[in-house]
């Protein structure tokens, strides 16, 4: 049975990736290592705990905690790391950076010391479309060859990262991938991201803020897409390479708001242009080609039918959206979005 260390497994893409294993009976011993920040949520996996007591465990930890960390990955014999601990909100990085440079960076060097220490048979970094910076509307979509040029806090330390990742491999043969997916939606993602913010809001009979005019473009990717791709990367990716994820389903934002209230039924008028954010890049656009070509992944998920289950499914974990919405995270938000 292989062991693999999932950080960040109470997230939202952790999360759904730790559940995506359970749900394809695959030999796996996992070991979620995860802070439980405001984004980590137990609930999320709290039917796979109960499920699984000899294949499943969860430890409370800082990826930055080295010697933690490395003492979880000794004793449990770890054969895969798959890092998707992250400080992931790009409008919390441009309010406390350092954060954002601790775990997304110092964190990501603990467990690849560790890796390396350990004799990892493959350590895989989930990365960002973000890393590649923003492209106009004409632009060909991002290829992995694309210069890294992020514009945020956020995406500059997801990209130093990545560095550190490529790096590691270079001077050290450490056995390494590095995945770059666009916008992720699907459940149990924290409502501060623009999908579930739209449909809780809109739930709430609450406005909808639309930074600057809504023209910005995103790619959007269902979670179990990725995690479908995240697993072909750990099972087959060739050692040493960047595979991009993409959704092929790109969408301005404001269209995407419009379909979330029409899916509610609820009127256009709740839509509220707030002051854009700093620096806030134009359009992301994935070339998947090469993980199509060489690992035979593509989405599947047709993104009308993808929306419309998730916005059934917050609608079905009412409670799970009310849990979750914690009185740090309604300061943040009215700091956000108030009098912009
Ligand atoms: N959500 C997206 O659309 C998207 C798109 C591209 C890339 N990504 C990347 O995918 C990964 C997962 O994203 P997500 O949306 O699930 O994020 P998330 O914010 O929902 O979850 C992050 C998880 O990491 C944990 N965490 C944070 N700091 C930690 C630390 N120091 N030590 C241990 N655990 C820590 C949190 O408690 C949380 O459970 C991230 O690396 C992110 O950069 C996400």
């Amino acid at each position: 049975m292989k062991v693999c260390l999932v950080t960040g497994g109470m997230g939202f893409i952790g999360s759904n990736f730790i559940r995506y294993l359970f749900e394809s009976n695959l030999d796996f011993k996992v070991i979620n290592v995860d802070k439980l920040t405001y984004a980590g949520n137990p609930e999320n996996l709290k039917d796979i705990e109960e499920k699984h007591p000899n294949q499943y465990k969860f430890y409370k930890m800082d990826i930055c905690d080295f010697k933690a960390v490395d003492e979880i990955i000794l004793k449990n014999d770890v054969d895969y790391i798959i890092n998707f601990a992250a400080e992931s909100h790009v409008d919390r990085s441009i309010i406390n950076p350092s954060l954002f440079c601790d775990t997304n960076i110092s964190g990501t060097i603990s467990l690849l010391n560790s890796a390396k220490k350990n004799n990892i048979k493959k350590y895989l970094q989930i990365s960002t479309d973000e890393v590649y910076g923003s492209l106009n509307f004409n632009d060909a979509p991002f290829t992995e060859n694309h210069q890294l040029a992020p514009n945020s806090p956020y995406s500059a330390s997801k990209a130093s990262a990545d560095l550190l990742v490529r790096a590691y491999y270079k001077s050290f043969n450490l056995p390494v991938n590095i995945t770059r997916c666009s916008n992720n939606y699907g459940p149990y993602q924290f409502p501060e991201k623009l999908i579930p913010l739209m449909i809780n809001n809109s739930l709430n009979n609450k406005s909808l803020p639309v930074y600057g005019k809504g023209i910005n473009v995103r790619d959007w990717l269902h979670v179990k897409d990725h995690c479908k791709a995240i697993l072909k990367v750990l099972k087959e990716g060739r050692i040493g390479e960047i595979y991009n994820i993409g959704g092929d389903s790109e969408i301005a934002n404001i269209e995407l708001v419009e379909k979330i209230l029409k899916i509610l039924d609820k009127p256009q008028s709740l839509i509220k242009f707030v002051k854009d954010r700093p620096g806030h890049d134009l359009r992301y656009a994935m070339n998947h080609n090469k993980i199509t070509k060489e690992l035979h992944w593509k989405p599947d998920v047709d993104f009308e039918k993808g929306l419309k289950m998730t916005v059934d499914w917050y609608i079905s974990n009412r409670i799970w959206l009310e849990n979750i919405i914690t009185k740090e995270y309604l300061k943040f938000y009215e700091k956000q979005y108030k009098n912009r």
